[in-house]
């Protein structure tokens, strides 16, 4: 299903649960602003390359609005309206006083060279720097960006408005950025788990994990469940798929990916088809990845007793109606937004909210079935 129509559909359900006013529904389905730019930038080879960056800024009544920015094949003007909408009702949900936006540049920035996307994101930020700032959008990493493209967006932001730490978030520490906030989605995940196993009486050690994505979030996710004594049994990534019913070696998979930029040709565990692994036997499964991936074709399949949405939107509401009313669907909130100003949250303030909402997802999501 289309991200957005997806999206949709969750928040007019949502909406009736609520029995918020019609009015008011359809101003929140409709984006506060959409952003689309040409990017046109020259290759190392002196050729000329044209991408398309979007930002779409959804809603900012609770304060700046605050969303990832996406370097990705697959970006499109749907998905990016749809994850900046999700951003608003996690900013939201999580009470944290801000509003929701999204970027993306179409691209697929394994195939650029590190100055190829230095340019890309210094055009993309000449072209938005007037409609993003601290008190009206703040960008963030998402899929392929990282702290070295939030260093690209702030110094060129700051060419044009004054030196701005502030502008983005997850930026590297040296340019103000917060400790911690490499590994904070990652932790969120892990705290949302142990909140939704607290409440079945179990704890992470001894559970089996099946994570898809080996990027920020499902390395830190994967690194952070072994150290509890959780068992990682398969794993997936853009390069390939392994698992080990004995628990794969998170380290030596770190160290491996680090030097491989991938988890294909990690000896650790045997190869799989990176598409069966949603379907592999595990207690909780952390889709870390894409949005979509759990969909109608799979989730009859799918063996886990818990899902944990740690990537956006993974799992699509056709999915929701094959069936699965016995697994409880968790996703981890933004404790990341509560950065922006570069405050620090202490892990109690993470954990009681995450557990908070953890337990209220999963009433809803129990009453609704
Ligand atoms: N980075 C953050 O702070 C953050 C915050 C909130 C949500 N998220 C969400 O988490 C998800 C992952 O983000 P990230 O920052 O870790 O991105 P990333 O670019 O660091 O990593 C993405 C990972 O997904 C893998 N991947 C891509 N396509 C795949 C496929 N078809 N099958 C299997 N694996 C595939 C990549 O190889 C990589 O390991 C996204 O949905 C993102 O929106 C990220």
């Amino acid at each position: 299903m289309n991200a957005l129509v997806a999206t949709n559909r969750n928040f007019k359900l949502a909406a009736r649960l609520l029995g918020l006013d019609s009015k008011l529904e359809k101003s929140l389905l409709i984006p506060f602003r959409e952003i689309k730019v040409e990017c046109t930038i020259p290759k190392d080879d002196g050729t000329l390359a044209t991408f398309v960056g979007f930002r779409i800024q959804h809603d900012n009544a609770r304060g700046p609005m605050k969303g990832g920015i996406r370097y990705h094949p697959e970006v499109d003007p749907d998905e990016v309206n749809a994850l900046a909408q999700l951003m608003t009702w996690k900013t939201a949900v999580a009470n944290i006083p801000y509003g929701g936006a999204k970027g993306g540049i179409g691209c697929n920035p394994g195939e650029l060279s590190k100055s190829e996307l230095e340019r890309l994101t210094r055009v993309f930020t000449q072209k938005i720097h007037d409609l993003i700032g601290i008190h009206t959008d703040v960008p963030a990493p998402d899929m392929g960006t990282g702290p070295q493209t939030m260093a690209w967006i702030l110094d060129e932001y700051s060419k044009f408005h004054g030196h701005s730490p502030a502008v983005v978030t997850g930026k590297p520490i040296d340019l103000g950025g917060s400790l911690g906030r490499d590994a904070a989605t990652g932790r969120g995940v892990l705290f949302a788990t142990e909140a939704l196993l607290n409440e079945h009486g179990k704890s992470i050690s001894g559970q089996k994990f099946v994570i898809q994505g080996f990027g920020n979030v499902g390395s830190w996710a994967a690194q952070l469940i072994h150290e509890k004594g959780g068992k990682v049994v398969a794993l997936s990534d853009i390069t390939g798929a392994i698992k080990n019913s004995n628990g794969i070696d998170i380290p030596s998979l770190l160290k491996h990916v680090k030097e491989n930029k991938g988890i294909k040709g990690f000896h650790g565990g045997d190869s799989i088809d990176p598409k069966s692994v949603l379907v592999e036997d595990c207690d909780i499964l952390i889709p870390a990845a894409l949005g979509g991936v759990i969909n109608r074709e799979n989730a009859n399949e799918i063996k886990a007793k818990f899902i944990i949405e740690a990537a956006n939107h993974p799992t699509d509401p056709e999915a929701d109606e094959v069936g699965h009313c016995d697994l409880k669907l968790h996703n981890y909130n933004k404790m990341k937004a509560c950065n922006v100003f570069s405050l620090y949250k202490s892990a109690d303030f993470v954990k009681e909210r995450s557990h908070y909402t953890a337990r209220h997802l999963c009433k809803l999501w129990r009453s609704h079935c």
